[in-house]
């Protein structure tokens, strides 16, 4: 801890005077983060994007946080250790949650490999974290390769590289799985957005 930083007792809280029922009734949703777990190519950026274009078209608050995104700026100084990915995460998922409380549906795209790191966000930030995991066999994320880093990861050039190198751990319970190793992208946005009505709308 750095000593010029003021310690947790002497931080007084500021109360709003907004509070989260005035903001659904005006946005007419919740705000919430609907997290977006999977390996690499299992579909979170494509997905990601289609659902906030679909979603703003439906009215809706929302915004899309992406993992290549966030490592230009937020997280610009961390790598891919197990150390500095949970770091990475517990920052993300902060951020997501300040976003929820302001009433935006945050879809957040991240591989997030780490089962501990994904259920830290869940634990302080209950009533917004909804994991989504999106299950494909690593051989059709493998097949896609869209931006080549399997290829690279099989050639030792491209170290802790999730599926090859280093772990990818899936969820036990999700609140909703898409198969996009079986689906049309259409077919798992439709998921997506049936789950937001359900659990979001009011
Ligand atoms: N049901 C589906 N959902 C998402 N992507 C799909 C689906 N079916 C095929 N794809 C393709 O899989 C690739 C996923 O890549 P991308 O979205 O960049 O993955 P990630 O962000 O998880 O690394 C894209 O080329 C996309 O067109
Ligand atoms: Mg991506």
């Amino acid at each position: 801890m750095n000593e010029n930083q003021p310690t947790r007792e002497k931080l007084f809280s500021v109360s709003h005077r907004v509070d989260a029922a005035q903001r659904t009734r005006r946005n007419r949703h919740r705000g919430g983060i609907l997290w977006l777990t999977g390996l690499s190519a299992s579909g979170k950026s494509t997905l990601a994007v289609e659902l906030e274009l679909a979603l703003f078209g439906m009215g809706c608050q929302v915004f899309m946080l992406d993992g290549d995104n966030v490592r230009h700026g937020l997280s610009a100084d961390l790598g891919f250790s197990p150390a500095d990915r949970a770091e990475n995460i517990r920052r993300v998922g902060e951020v997501a949650a300040l976003f929820a409380e302001a009433g935006t549906i945050v879809i957040a795209a991240f591989i997030s490999p780490y089962r501990t790191d994904r259920d830290r966000i869940r634990a302080r930030h209950p009533d917004y974290f909804h994991e989504i995991y999106l299950d494909a066999p690593i051989e059709v994320c493998e097949r896609r390769d869209p931006k080549g880093l399997y290829r690279q990861a099989r050639a030792g050039s491209l170290k802790e590289f999730t599926g090859v190198s280093a772990p990818y751990e899936p969820p036990f319970s999700p609140h909703l799985t898409i198969h996009t190793g079986a689906q049309t992208v259409d077919q798992s946005v439709k998921s997506l957005i049936d789950y937001v009505e359900r659990r979001l709308r009011t």
